[in-house]
């Protein structure tokens, strides 16, 4: 199993197939941002699919497709196709905003895709559009039906509650997820760049002391993906809400995971700058074996633990950069 200097077991890989994104959420990447990475500088499917096989040969068994907006990678079904082809790949997943998956939910389903996270940080069209920059709503909501309708079940939706923005649409989230049967998942904001620095996160733990009484929550010891997430249940089972509170209560002692970007750069952690190019391993003439071991190398500069408190300005990297 691949392991860390921490002896922790990475067996979960986040790829950033595009950095690319049709929104522009507030938390993420700025308005007017224009430094994207040129396409030239993009790993292929072939890179993709090789670097997938190597951390899969290695122990790792899940991975998922991320951005910026994955589906606005060209063809992406058919590299989930690929991927999920692989031996070793045993759960294979997708974060996207939704405005895609009308067109793509379908075909994405029948390429093997597992599991897919959705973003969504209101029910309130204004709203939306005011964290997105776009008025995106009736987009994702249809892109939610599709993706039932191809199959896809226990959908997680991504909430980032923002006091002052969002925090008063708890309440109506809640009861759409119960609706649909969506786990809600509630996540601290990262401060990711300047932007991200100068929001506010709203403190899930304390939070949760309100949402405990009011829904019959209780603490559930189900593991949904096997990431940071903390899982409350009520009692009849209809409603589950997850809590990533990486700013409240932090969880880098069970880090699992390392995330690729678009370019081929494996970051190591999402509050840190530890990087390591795979790039120049991806050649013809570097070996499988070489790439597995520029992998290990690359696990190992993987740090303790990120300084979101310590260090808020730290991190100049937007997230659409490093994969979501
Ligand atoms: N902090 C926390 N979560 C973020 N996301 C993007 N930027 C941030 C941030 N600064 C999350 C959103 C989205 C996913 C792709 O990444 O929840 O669902
Ligand atoms: Fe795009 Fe997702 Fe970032 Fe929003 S959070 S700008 S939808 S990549």
């Amino acid at each position: 199993m691949l392991t860390d200097s921490f002896n922790r077991p990475i067996e979960y890989l986040r790829l950033s197939v595009t950095d690319k994104c049709d929104l522009r959420c507030s938390y993420c990447i700025p308005q007017g941002f224009t430094e994207f990475e040129k396409p030239e500088n993009w790993l292929s499917f072939d890179d993709i699919e090789r670097i997938v096989a190597a951390f899969a040969r290695l122990g790792t068994s899940r991975f998922r497709l991320t951005g910026g907006e994955p589906l606005l990678r060209k063809n992406l079904p058919d590299l989930v196709s690929r991927l999920a082809a692989l031996p070793g790949v045993n759960d294979l997943s997708l974060t996207t905003n939704g405005t895609q998956l009308t067109r793509l939910a379908d075909p994405l389903k029948r390429a093997g895709l597992n599991r897919l996270n959705v973003s969504l940080d209101s029910m309130r069209r204004e709203c939306v559009s005011q964290i997105s920059g776009k008025d995106s709503f009736d987009k994702v909501m249809a892109g939610l039906n599709a993706a039932k309708a191809a199959g896809f079940e226990r959908i997680k939706i991504n909430m980032v509650p923002l006091p002052g923005v969002n925090i008063d649409d708890i309440d109506a989230m809640i009861a759409f997820c119960i609706k649909q049967q969506f786990i809600l998942r509630l996540i601290e904001v990262m401060p990711m760049g300047n932007h991200a620095q100068r929001l506010d996160y709203f403190n899930l733990i304390q939070l949760i002391e309100n949402l405990k009484p009011k829904y019959g929550l209780q603490r559930s010891s189900k593991v949904y993906g096997g990431g940071p997430a903390k899982y409350w249940e009520n009692e009849s089972g209809s409603f589950t809400l997850g809590l990533i509170t990486p700013r409240s209560q932090h969880f880098c002692d069970t880090c699992n995971r390392v995330r690729l970007s678009v370019d081929g750069t494996l970051f190591l952690c999402l509050g840190q700058d530890h990087s390591f190019s795979l790039k120049p391993y991806l050649a013809d003439r570097c070996s499988d074996a070489e790439l597995e071991n520029a992998i290990q190398q690359a696990i190992n500069l993987k740090p303790e633990k990120h300084e979101f408190n310590d260090k808020p300005e730290q991190i100049v990297r937007i997230m659409a950069k490093t994969g979501g």
